[in-house]
């Protein structure tokens, strides 16, 4: 299959590379000029497991390439993937902009038949919108979908080529024919739904697991006014099936590119239809509210956080990606200056994000390794469950001449093992931890 995908963000590019290696002719189109000569030269902008790898192949093979011009990226494609940032607007809502501008661009160069599938995360009744924009312009007769996207940073590659399902939303059955096709080689679950009914799908995973994690932590924060352990919690209560151990950790709240602004989205549009009561608003104040809480209750812990000085691991938002957006680490780290502590950052691939993105204070300074950032700290705060940070023997850096914490944010290193070294272990949730 011929196939454009518009937009070279994180999705776009990988999408693109993944649909290439399954034998399409795929053009990657986006107007950012600088993006497409370096994504040309395999230069990815990000850091994602296997993607530059994949890139350089597809480039190579002939079976992907990229434009900025839309007449020839779109004449001759059987699908158009629209895959561009749709960001929050000051209310909350999903900002249309970039997908509507590209939909008008696109329109006058559709080849006839095409199939136009919205893969950007956008409310129901977005399809309309596109509809009207295109048939002001095109002559031909062409089909929409909704594909939505639910490949997690980190994994992506791995993510799009063995996806748990693929969502396909349209109306006609020559659309659900053909991208059902188009996912075969995947080998999954395809499931055909209207274009809503995908949409929603999409909000609705993320604003699950979203309230999966948030309803975790609120537990947890019960545990610490009662003596329980929040890991012996969710031991017990994992047994249930229904319930199960999976996607079920506690920390410092959700971050990244995704669920802080779709449950934000979600309940924008609950506000826009009358449901502005429901779970989605809260769930979202509460994420917001997570780390000042948190981080005054360690605070309190450990005697106050003026003067110390603390390491922190983990800048990104999550292990295996330099993506710092709602990264934990963007209101950590003034937090902690502001309380005057002094931060020593370090993160496995988002030090040079960090250092663009941190104004240069004399109170903070970034290193190359753990050994070095946890030099003479008094507080080590383990933030991202980065392996090397779980894994890391924190022994090397104990200083017997002074007190010292070690804040395990992700509950992921043994409570026994940081006491053994040396530290005063403080946990999410954690009461009376008697650990062999
Ligand atoms: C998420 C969805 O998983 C994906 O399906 C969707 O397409 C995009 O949003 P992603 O943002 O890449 O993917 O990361 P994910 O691994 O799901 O983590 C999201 C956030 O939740 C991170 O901040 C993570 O630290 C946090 N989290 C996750 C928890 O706090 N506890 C958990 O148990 C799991």
């Amino acid at each position: 299959m011929q196939i454009t995908v518009i937009g070279t963000g994180f999705v776009g590019v990988v999408t693109a590379a993944v649909f290439a290696s399954y034998d399409n002719k795929v053009i990657g189109l986006d107007i950012d000029e600088k993006k497409i000569s370096k994504l040309k030269k395999n230069l990815v902008p990000f850091y994602e497991p296997g993607l530059e790898k994949l890139l350089k192949q597809q480039q190579k093979s002939g079976n992907l390439e990229f434009t900025t011009a839309y007449q020839k990226g779109i004449e001759n494609s059987d699908l158009v993937i629209l895959a561009v940032g749709t960001p929050s607007n000051p209310e909350g809502g999903a900002d249309l902009t970039y997908l509507l501008s590209a939909t008008k661009e696109l329109a006058p160069y559709l080849k006839s038949e095409a199939i136009v599938a919205v893969k950007s995360t956008v409310p129901p009744g977005t399809l309309p919108k596109v509809d009207k924009i295109i048939s002001q312009t095109a002559n031909v007769k062409y089909y929409l979908a909704a594909m939505p996207e639910f490949l997690k940073e980190g994994s992506a590659v791995e993510d799009t080529i063995h996806p748990d399902r693929v969502v396909i939303g349209a109306r006609e059955n020559v659309v659900f024919d053909r991208l059902r096709e188009l996912h075969r080689p995947l080998k999954c679950q395809v499931i055909e739904v209207s274009p809503e009914s995908a949409q929603m799908a999409k909000y609705a995973a993320n604003a699950y697991l979203a309230t999966r994690i948030t309803f975790i932590n609120q537990i947890a924060d019960l545990c610490e006014k009662n003596g329980a352990d929040v890991e012996e919690v969710i031991a017990a209560i994992s047994h249930d099936r229904r319930i199960g151990k999976h996607y079920w950790y506690p920390g410092v709240g959700y971050g990244g590119s995704c669920f802080p602004k779709d449950v934000k989205e979600l309940a924008y549009y609950s506000r826009q239809v009358g449901e502005g009561e429901n779970l989605f608003n809260k769930i979202s104040d509460l994420n917001e509210e997570r780390i000042p809480r948190l981080m005054k209750n360690f605070g309190d812990q450990l005697g106050g956080w003026s003067g110390k000085t603390v390491a922190v691991l983990g800048l990104a938002f999550k292990p295996h990606t330099d993506d710092m957006r709602e990264a934990p680490s963007l209101k950590v780290i003034p937090y902690l200056l502001d309380q005057q502590a002094k931060v020593r950052g370090y993160d496995p691939k988002a030090l040079s994000a960090a250092k663009q993105i941190f104004p240069s204070d004399e109170n903070l300074s970034f290193h190359d390794s753990i050994d070095d950032a946890c030099q003479s700290v008094d507080v080590v705060l383990a933030l991202i469950e980065w392996p090397e940070i779980v894994d890391y023997d924190y022994s090397h850096v104990i200083d017997q001449k002074k007190e010292q914490w070690l804040i395990d944010a992700r509950n992921q290193l043994l409570a026994s093992q940081v006491k053994g070294w040396g530290f005063n272990y403080i946990g999410i949730g954690r009461g009376e931890i008697d650990e062999q």
